[in-house]
């Protein structure tokens, strides 16, 4: 590099490039190794500021020595920080690096072993230990667009590029390293910024998450697992070589928006009546009615009793009524539990019970799961709940996708899910992943009150008939099965019992 104008040029194109750069290490490198290229310099160090006021070594290059530490190296620096403050809490200023960034300046010094402004001595031992020689320093602080310093770089020993010389660093160095911090200040900042902001939405998005767990513990970490299952079902359809979906390649960011979809899907159960998201048994609404109705059938063991003492009923009649009352009392138990699978005898014993009202009657005799059919409308209607409420918020770009995605997974791929009745062509790929892995999230939780859980082969029985009924993508499926991800989540995910 030998003109002016080719540094400029040089620099410029640097600029452009730190700005694009998404991911803070490689910037820090990046930098470093562009300062290093346009000072001609031997050797160079990129420092970040730590909130606890030191200064952190992040990449160290010495190009004659061939020494490279930090960084994308894979060589971990042993250097501590250097403290900004001594304990008495007066500014470090005898180090050249913490004077550089407490006072927001640059420091050339041409001659290391000469100077007596500030202490060399960290850098003899490093000479000491490794042959070296340093004699030319320059320390430029990084600032960000508040003018504080976040970082700072040092470079060591210009070579001349006629005579291969060490010589000193000019002004131009100077001018051009300083030029090169403010753009990689700007650019470091704004990724940081980034960085903070992705870490804060990503903190939000999980505390959702966890809210609507804490509103469903009937549900156990559903809110938190389906991430996991839609995670893998997504990968499993990119590692896919054939089949229709072997053209299929999500990128990373339709992942994130996949994960971020799947984090939320449920965020309408927030707003579910808590005795229906936490109910256990067929008969609890808002209070107990197993309570009742154990009552009830004391109050007639108590009339029964009397009848008897009164010599209304013979001892006879009384012992079965006794037995009738307890056997039935002992069949509404099994029922309410779930324990007890619903056949057509137990709908008619329990149909003919004068002590239950109509809706007491359907409570336990339902055929599957907890819920009633006004329940069930009920829970159903989280669906729009979540679309409404996705539907509010200022989705960038990259996550514009997320409300179709989170608010179609209970739909079906043949058509009749809810809410809306949509068919496969109607939905997005991503949104039919979610409604499998919901599905066997829910399948294959251990922590269900209502069910006990179910092994694998079984799960996969009932996955493949809600297939087979049109419920769930017959591709996705197959590519569900293939590549073992119910095996891979079970064996990860799921404690041994
Ligand atoms: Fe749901
Ligand atoms: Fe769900």
């Amino acid at each position: 590099m030998t003109t002016l104008l080719e540094k400029v040029t040089r620099l410029n194109e640097i600029g452009i490039a730190l700005s694009a750069e998404r991911n803070v290490p490689v910037l820090l490198e990046k930098i470093l190794r562009n300062a290093k290229l346009l000072t001609n310099a031997d050797g160079a160090t990129i420092y970040t500021v730590l909130p606890d006021q030191k200064v952190r070594f992040e990449i160290i290059i010495t190009g004659s020595l061939g020494y490279y530490h930090g960084g994308s190296s894979g060589e971990p620096i042993t250097f501590s920080a250097i403290d900004l403050y001594l304990s008495d809490g007066v500014q470090n200023n005898r180090h050249m690096v913490a004077y550089a960034v407490n006072n927001k300046t640059s420091v050339k010094i041409d001659d290391a072993y000469v100077a007596e402004e500030f202490d060399f001595s960290g850098t003899r031992e490093f000479d000491k230990a490794t042959g070296y020689r340093t004699i030319a320093v320059l320390t430029i602080p990084i600032m960000n667009h508040e003018h504080e310093v976040i970082a700072a770089m040092q470079l060591i020993n210009p070579i001349d590029s006629i005579t291969q010389a060490v010589t000193t660093f000019t002004l131009e160095d100077l001018q051009l390293s300083e030029s090169l911090a403010s753009q990689a200040g700007v650019a470091l900042a704004n990724q940081q910024l980034m960085e903070n902001q992705l870490a804060l939405s990503n903190s939000l998005i999980r505390l959702f998450a966890e809210a609507i767990d804490e509103k469903s513990p009937a549900e156990g970490n559903h809110a938190k697992r389906v991430p996991i299952v839609s995670e893998m079902l997504a990968e499993a359809v990119n590692n896919t070589n054939d089949g229709p979906l072997k053209k299929i390649h999500f990128s990373d960011d339709q992942l994130y928006e996949l994960m971020v979809a799947a984090f939320l899907h449920d965020c309408g159960k927030l707003i579910t009546p808590s005795y229906i998201v936490e109910k256990k048994n067929k008969l609890e609404t808002i209070i107990d009615c197993i309570e009742l109705i154990n009552t009830r059938i004391e109050v007639m063991k108590r009339d029964a009793k009397i009848a008897l003492l009164e010599k209304k009923i013979t001892p006879q009649v009384y012992e079965k009524e006794i037995q009738d009352l307890e056997n039935n009392q002992k069949l509404i138990d099994r029922c309410n539990t779930c324990e007890e699978p619903i056949t057509p005898e137990i709908e008619k014993l329990i149909d003919s019970l004068v002590f239950l009202t109509p809706d007491e009657k359907e409570a336990v005799l339902i055929p599957r799961g907890n819920l009633t059919k006004k329940e069930h409308v009920i829970i159903q209607h989280h669906v729009e709940i979540t679309q409404r409420m996705l539907g509010q918020l200022v989705l960038p770009k990259n996550l514009e996708e997320v409300v179709e995605i989170a608010s179609n997974h209970h739909e079906w791929v043949g058509g009749g899910g809810y809410p809306r009745g949509l068919i496969k062509e109607q939905l997005s790929l991503r949104a039919r992943i979610l409604a499998i892995s919901d599905a066997f999230e829910a399948l294959s939780a251990p922590d269900r009150p209502y069910k006990k859980r179910l092994p694998l082969p079984k799960i996969y029985e009932i996955m493949e008939k809600m297939v087979k009924e049109g419920h769930l993508d017959p591709d996705l499926f197959e590519v569900f099965q293939k590549q073992n991800v119910g095996q891979e989540y079970v064996k990860h995910y799921c404690a041994p019992d």
